[in-house]
């Protein structure tokens, strides 16, 4: 143990220069418990970033989950002090769990800087819990390990699989169309949620998830594995185990996360059909470590890569097959014999992320494809531009046959589809006006959404996957194109074309559309474009400045407030921007 690092934690509990202080720290962890002899044994300190709590159901059981994380820590050898992450719950906050990603981070890097911490296990789940820890965790560079809190287990209605969040969209459809009533809604809906853990379809949760597994930053195999069972446990404890000897490896985020990690848990995304929010998400992880990554990377490295993972809303699966199937881990194998995977980038555990895939194997073939025989080809997201917006992401490997054949059959274009514009700002205007038939809405209609970005609808609302009017729906149009500056649930199959930077909010190009305006996108090209001439839109630029701007509604608490003014565009990962500059700073 010569060339053991010297632990952070000696700073506040063995520090000869400031008796004063050391005095004053020891007694008030004394009072919690634990001994003098254990304080000043040189034992390093490990971190339990709580993020489960009653508020939050999606995490709740990393509550039980971490007495287990606990005794691996103390098996270890280390000493464990569990505390809490500000909740969020992807479904339950309002108007935006969007909002409390940077807040959680903001309260996270605060404390992993501040209190003696040698080392953290990060638990994860819920969809921005995961990149509000890995942000804060690159921003503060101790060392950090990822647990999983799982999904839940399948859901079932009349011997068929229900998914987490997927089940809503169809359901409402059925309402719309008057084939169910409320209580039979809320049923189907609930039939999803038949355990604790994190949404079981391939919805946010479960790709970032997945990423982070893929980025190396937590034991192979764990991402999958249900919250419920056994070995989600015992994933625990060796999790608790790994950390300590982590902190004696001095082995740190920016040891882990680097750009090969980055790329690899980009085509891992699109063989996994994961989220549109990744793209975000990851780009806000790398932006605190200092690592090059853009949303380019995700056209040029993810976009080639095929959909291998059949789950819920690209496929038709849940979690426990997904787990049943091999993971992470048969997934990186399949892409890792097809030279896609940066073989070489470190993991928590030690190895490289080939040397703990290779030969991973997929035990069921219905649920993971073996690359040769993919779900679908080219699967990863298009990054679209254009007078619009900068970008924004499309997510093809949800493109229903229906949709193909309205929008994209014409055989001399067949990339190609235009329309005219009907226009929503914000959800509220959607909600009151989708069903008016004075609206105007056709099969031809392209639906837009703005005032939906992180400065217009703070955080950024899941709003872009409109349902059509109910009396379309009962003619049988069961999708229309829906553009526009918020995000969607990664539970959707609507192939949206979504998070476009910058925002209306921000005066981007969607500012300026008008309903009844023709929109041309072209997917082989990546554009999307309103077909007007540029002089028209530089008038009606200058029109809405002198108008004041695009208009969204007032802040309601002071961080809304404080966060509108500092937060970025999504392209760019939408963070807090003055936070960018503090890097690595454990180190500093
Ligand atoms: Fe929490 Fe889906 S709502 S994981
Ligand atoms: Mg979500």
């Amino acid at each position: 143990m010569t060339d053991q690092p010297k632990l952070r934690s000696r700073a506040w509990f063995d520090n000869p220069d400031n008796i004063d202080m050391t005095a004053l720290y020891l007694e008030r962890y004394l009072n919690f418990g634990l001994s003098l002899e254990e304080l000043r044994s040189g034992k390093p300190i490990i971190g339990i970033a709580q993020t489960g709590s009653d508020l939050s159901p999606c995490n709740r059981h990393h509550l039980v989950l971490a007495e287990r994380v606990r005794a691996g820590i103390i098996e270890a050898g280390g000493i464990p002090l569990e505390f809490p992450v500000h909740p969020i719950q992807e479904t339950g906050k309002r108007p935006t769990a969007g909002l409390d990603r940077n807040l959680a981070y903001l309260g996270l890097v605060e404390t992993l800087y501040g209190y003696p911490l040698d080392g953290v296990v990060l638990t994860i789940g819920c969809d921005k819990t995961t990149p509000a820890c890995l942000m804060a965790a690159a921003t503060v560079n101790i060392p950090a390990i990822a647990l999983s809190v799982g999904p839940m287990l399948n859901g079932w209605h009349k011997g068929e699989r229900t998914g987490s969040g997927t089940i809503v969209w169809k359901a409402r459809q059925l309402l719309a169309a008057g084939e169910i009533d409320d209580n039979e809604f809320i049923r189907l809906v609930a039939s999803s949620a038949p355990s604790t853990g994190y949404c079981n379809t391939m919805g946010t949760a479960t790709t970032m998830n997945s990423l982070a597994e893929a980025l190396g930053m937590s034991l192979p195999g764990q991402a999958a594995i249900p919250a419920p069972y056994r070995d989600r446990q015992e994933a625990a404890w060796r999790t608790g185990k790994r950390i300590v000897e982590m902190v004696a490896e001095d082995l740190k985020p920016s040891d882990i996360m680097t750009r090969e990690a980055f790329l690899n848990a980009i085509v891992v995304n699109s063989a996994i059909g994961g989220s549109t929010n990744a793209p975000i998400h990851l780009q806000a992880i790398a932006r605190h470590l200092g690592v090059e990554t853009s949303w380019a990377d995700w056209q040029e490295h993810g976009h080639p890569v095929p959909l291998l993972v059949n789950l819920q809303p690209a496929g038709e699966y849940l979690g426990e097959d997904y787990y049943r199937a091999g993971g992470v881990p048969a997934v990186v194998n399949q892409l890792l014999q097809q030279g896609l995977i940066h073989e070489g980038a470190l993991t928590a555990n030690g190895r490289t992320i080939g040397e703990n895939c290779r030969g991973a194997a997929i035990e069921d073939e219905k649920v993971i494809r073996p690359f040769a025989s993919p779900l679908k080809e080219e699967a990863g997201f298009i990054v679209l531009s254009g007078n619009l917006f900068d970008a924004a992401i499309m997510k093809t490997s949800v493109i229903s046959p229906e949709f193909r054949d309205r929008y994209l059959s014409n055989p001399d274009d067949p990339d190609a589809f235009e329309g005219p514009a009907v226009v929503f700002d914000g959800p509220e205007d959607y909600h009151h006006r989708i069903d008016d038939p004075a609206v105007g809405i056709t099969p031809e209609t392209l639906l837009f959404m703005r005032g939906a970005g992180p400065v217009g609808y703070p955080g950024a609302a899941e709003v872009v996957n409109m349902r059509p009017p109910a009396y379309l729906i009962t003619e049988g149009v069961h999708a229309l194109p829906c553009i526009g500056d918020g995000r969607q649930s990664g539970t959707s199959g609507s192939p949206s074309i979504l998070n476009a930077s910058p925002e209306a909010a921000a005066m981007g190009g969607l500012a300026l559309l008008q309903t009844g305006d023709r929109v041309r996108i072209d997917l082989k090209r990546g554009t999307a474009d309103v077909l007007i001439p540029d002089a028209e839109l530089a008038e009606r630029r200058a029109a809405l400045k002198a108008d004041g701007g695009y208009r969204y509604p007032a802040s309601q608490t002071p961080w809304q407030e404080i966060q509108r003014a500092v937060v970025g565009q999504m392209n760019t990962g939408a963070i807090l921007e003055g936070a960018e500059k503090y890097q690595r700073i454990a180190q500093t």
